[in-house]
């Protein structure tokens, strides 16, 4: 019963729109109006600046992080607090259910499950970025990068479950971003003038 509080609980700190607060509070702009409409870290960066980008992101990861230490010590509430709070991010009660993509968030989140595989996947996200400067594209070809790293760790499959489940989740938060890379319409990131 104790275990499906934290899951609760897990949902609630992802669903913190830590994007929409920091834009709305600090700057008086609605990231879900400007640029991409998204309220995650890239958005921020691009529509609000270096100091709003890096700030959204450490709210995210941290709301990955802690939901995930909730589930501790049982490794199947950890799993389940991990992808509760991604579906929080992304689907947030306090935004009517149209939220973030849940890349910052589940970085945070897997970071404390299987911290190796979220480095190489910050590597594959890296050399993308570098080669194409677009986010979106960086953060799709990376998220299969946890679930795989940790299949050839030898993490018990569970793990590699849910780390499946997460990839999947932050891919298809992406459908507009596939999209608009298949049209050849998806910019690369660059800093807007406000
Ligand atoms: O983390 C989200 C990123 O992958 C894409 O963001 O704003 O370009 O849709 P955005």
């Amino acid at each position: 019963m104790e275990s499906i509080l934290w899951i609760v609980l897990a949902y609630f700190i992802g669903a913190i729109p830590s994007g929409y607060i920091i834009g709305r509070v600090f700057y008086g702009v609605n990231l879900k109006k400007v640029g991409s409409g998204n309220i995650g870290a890239t958005n921020a960066y691009r529509e609000l600046g270096v100091k709003a980008g890096l700030a959204v992101f450490i709210c995210d990861f941290m709301k990955g992080f802690i939901a995930v230490h909730l589930g501790m010590p049982d490794p199947v509430i950890v799993l389940l607090c991990a992808v509760f709070a991604i579906i929080g991010n992304d689907w947030s009660v306090f935004l009517h259910f149209k939220s973030g993509k849940g890349v910052a968030c589940g970085v945070g989140a897997f970071t404390y499950i299987c911290a190796p595989a979220v480095l190489a996947a910050f590597l594959v996200w890296l050399a993308v970025f570098k080669w194409k400067h677009i986010v979106s594209l960086g953060s799709i070809l990376a998220a299969p990068v946890v679930p795989l790293v940790m299949l050839i760790e030898g993490e018990p499959l569970e793990y590699v479950a849910f780390g499946a489940l997460a990839a999947v989740i932050v891919i298809g938060k992406h459908k507009d971003n596939i999209g608009r890379l298949l049209r050849g319409e998806e910019k690369p990131i660059t800093r807007e003038k406000r």
